[in-house]
């Protein structure tokens, strides 16, 4: 069984490639390297013992997708490849729709023209509306407030017109809730460039000194510390909700929406505390502005997924923030860094 994996070496790509190869399928991976590093795959084959195929290929150059295609004997795509920095989405709208939207539908034109009509799609929380009420369903409203939301929304309106279009296509369209953690080998995470946006790696590096406090946006919030609320889920079992989806694809058609969260929510300063146990360290911290277009709770009803894919996060937010930390100390320069720190706890 041969996949397809865009942005296979990209952040949550990397992990699932894993799950897949352990679940016993053949990966290709197609990542144009703009937020990646060629690293991840020697990680892969050091954890699985396996070597994905790598094309360093780009969404927006259809022939070489087409290429892709006639090359390999494709059964299904997971597809990742995105950009995904809400502020930067704000101020380079074009570059967004054209990567994210233009990107997949080159992607679906390919996969039709080569009858390779099964895919899962990384879709997200935040196309939900700000103005809902959490947790949300999938049934919740949608409302995306950001030019990133809404290519996010748009690849899932194509998604349903396509199969209305024609019926043998089997999607899966999952939103993410807000993933964090990495392999517990420490040899795969997350790894930002430049100044990270999201709050996580953003406390990692204050934790190892490459910046000097953390900014927390808003402590009036109307939650039981006044800090924002989020669902964290780790990238395993994300990862592992990947696996379940493509695989529910050879049971069904159609196109099928699941939050992938825990249902569970933490605030910033739980976040904070739980990094500070974990590394003995203090992280100094602001409080700031609330960040503009940031909502006080944002939570998933992951009923769905448990339903009709058998899928329950598993990972509790100490086994989040550990791995997350054993990564950052592996790695403090993530993949650039040349020489490997070995840690044991
Ligand atoms: P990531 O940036 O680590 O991975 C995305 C990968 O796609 C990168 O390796 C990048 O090089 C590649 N890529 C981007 N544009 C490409 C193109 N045109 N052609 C080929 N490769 C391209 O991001 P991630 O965190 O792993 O996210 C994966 C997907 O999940 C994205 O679509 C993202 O929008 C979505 N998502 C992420 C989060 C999150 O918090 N990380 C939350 C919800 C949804
Ligand atoms: N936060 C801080 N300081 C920081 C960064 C974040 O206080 O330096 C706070 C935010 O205000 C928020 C919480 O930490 O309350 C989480 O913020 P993140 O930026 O880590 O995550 P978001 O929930 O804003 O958004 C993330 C992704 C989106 C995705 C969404 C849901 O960035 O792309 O999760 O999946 F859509």
């Amino acid at each position: 069984m041969l996949v397809l994996v865009t942005g296979g070496t990209g952040y949550i790509g990397s992990h699932t490639c894993i799950e897949l190869i352990n679940e016993g399928f053949e990966v290709v991976i197609l990542d144009n390297l703009s937020n990646s590093s060629f690293e991840v795959i020697h990680r892969i084959k050091e954890i699985t013992g396996k070597k994905p195929h790598f094309i360093h290929g780009d969404l927006l150059d259809e022939k070489e997708l087409q290429k892709v295609f006639n090359v390999y004997d494709i059964e299904a795509v997971l597809h990742f490849a995105g950009l995904k920095a809400v502020g930067e989405s704000v101020h380079f709208p074009l570059r967004y729709y054209h990567n994210n939207v233009t990107g997949t539908l080159n992607l679906s034109k390919a996969m039709q023209e080569t009858g390779t009509k099964k895919m899962v799609f990384s879709s997200s929380a935040t196309v939900y509306s700000l103005h809902g009420t959490p947790p949300f369903n999938e049934e919740t409203p949608l409302g995306a407030m950001n030019p990133y939301g809404r290519t996010k929304q748009m690849v899932e309106e194509m998604m349903h017109d396509l199969y209305h279009a024609d019926p043998e296509w089997s999607i899966s369209l999952l939103r993410y809730f807000n993933p964090i953690g990495a392999h517990p080998s420490g040899l795969i995470g997350e790894d930002p460039q430049g100044l990270p946006n999201n709050l996580i790696p953003y406390i990692t590096q204050v934790c190892v000194g490459k910046l000097p406090y953390l900014n927390i946006y808003g402590n009036d919030y109307d939650t039981h510390d006044g800090t924002g609320v989020r669902d964290y889920i780790h990238v395993c079992d994300l990862a592992r909700g990947h696996v379940l989806a493509l695989k529910d694809l050879y049971n069904k058609r159609g196109v099928s929406t699941y939050n992938l969260g825990t249902g569970r929510g933490y605030s910033v300063m739980e976040i904070v505390e739980t990094f500070e146990r974990i590394t003995g360290n203090r992280i100094p911290y602001r409080f700031t502005e609330r960040r503009p277009g940031d909502i006080h709770v944002c939570l998933a009803d992951p009923n769905k997924a448990a339903l009709e894919l058998g899928w329950q996060a598993e990972k509790d937010l100490t086994e989040m923030c550990k791995d997350t930390w054993k990564w950052q100390k592996n790695n403090p320069d993530g993949y650039s860094t040349a020489k490997k720190v070995v840690v044991t706890s």
